[in-house]
């Protein structure tokens, strides 16, 4: 398949490409596996994510990215480069890319980004604003002088936005998202239960059984882990109600950053807001009741929109498109003397 155009979403869960034309056309784990006797990456994506918790003293399961910063720059530009082969296969076709980075991002670590991209083979590289990227893959205009609220819940971290004409005016990012409830829940269930489970089973624990309403759901699962009373493998039922005050608590912290965004926010723009509602994308917004705690907490109606784990993908990939249209929410990153540079793979 060639493409010419493509939106890479640059996640702390999953990397997850989409074209203009087509959508959705790759998604995997951001993990990889290097062998440490050697120093040699082993597996990257799905692959590297089934040896977590299970793979020899050797072998160190890497997540380069942690609450939206890059922690290990070899791991993300060997996860790039390999990645981006297998959409791009061919050598004579050089893609434009964009790339939505994570919203705490560096200088520094935007160039290394911007370099593997550019090593993977890519004419052009354009850096995109999360929250922008987020708005426009939910299918929200937000070209004109109409203020919109984004907050894209993902694995690392919780970026909110106020948008208008194509830029950020008010902005808030904080490390509380996916892999925090996942480690909350998982510190709650070994203190109430005595009970130690893995990052896996705490992520379905959260999927199927929490919930930040109690009176909404009720669900039950069985969990395995390791009991610390007798150090031997154990199991024991956990309810919806078990993980509601571990959930709550981090509901409250996402809830009181974007009370402080609204509150900064421009009157005007509140007020579209107050008229439009708050949209929520990235995984993390689909845990069960939060959307309704938010509109609850915030006064404001909150949606979350389609497809939520796939909105920044897509919104990347049609940045391409309206890029000049967009200001500071996306810009040219081609480094000037890569393009004089032969194709290296
Ligand atoms: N049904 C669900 N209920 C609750 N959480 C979910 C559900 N499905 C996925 N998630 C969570 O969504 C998170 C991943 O979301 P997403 O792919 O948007 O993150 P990311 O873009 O990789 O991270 P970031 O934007 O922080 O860099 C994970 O923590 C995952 O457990
Ligand atoms: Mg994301």
């Amino acid at each position: 398949m060639k493409h010419y155009d493509i939106g890479i979403d640059l996640g702390t869960s999953s990397i997850i490409m989409a074209t203009p034309q087509q959508g959705i056309v790759f998604r995997q784990p951001t993990v990889g596996a290097l062998d440490t006797r050697s120093n040699t990456v082993i597996a990257v994506g799905e692959q590297a994510l089934r040896m977590v918790g299970r793979a020899p003293a050797r072998i160190e399961i890497v997540r380069p990215l942690r609450d939206g910063v890059i922690q290990d720059h070899r791991m993300t530009n060997e996860l790039i480069l390999r990645f981006l082969a297998e959409v791009c296969p061919s050598r004579l076709i050089r893609p434009r890319v964009a790339v939505c980075v994570p919203a705490a991002i560096t200088g520094v670590e935007a160039d290394a980004v911007v370099e593997s991209v550019m090593a993977a083979g890519a004419k052009q590289v354009y850096l995109v604003d999360e929250p922008v990227a987020a708005a426009l893959g939910a299918g929200l205009d937000i070209r004109t002088p109409r203020g919109c609220m984004v907050i894209d819940i993902g694995g690392g971290s919780t970026d909110i936005a106020v948008i208008s004409m194509g830029g950020r005016v008010r902005a808030a990012s904080l490390p509380v998202a996916g892999n925090a409830f996942d480690s909350c829940i998982a510190r709650y269930v070994q203190e109430k239960f005595s009970l130690a489970i893995g990052p896996l089973t705490a992520e379905e624990l959260k999927k199927q059984v929490a919930c930040c309403a109690p009176s909404e759901f009720e669900g039950v699962m069985e969990v395995r882990g390791h009991s610390r009373e007798t150090n031997l493998p154990a199991r024991r039922l956990v309810y919806t109600r078990d993980l509601y005050a571990p959930v709550r608590e981090l509901a409250a912290r996402i809830a009181a950053a974007a009370h402080g965004v609204l509150q900064s926010t421009p009157p005007e723009l509140a007020a579209d807001i107050g008229k439009n509602g708050i949209l929520l994308t990235g995984g993390g917004s689909m845990l069960r009741g939060l959307a309704g705690y938010l509109a609850g907490e915030l006064h404001v109606d909150v949606a979350i929109a389609p497809d939520p784990l796939h909105c920044v993908a897509r919104g990347t990939a049609q940045s391409l498109l309206l890029g000049p249209q967009l200001s500071a929410g996306f810009r040219d990153a081609t480094p000037r003397l890569w393009r004089a540079r032969p194709l290296k793979r």
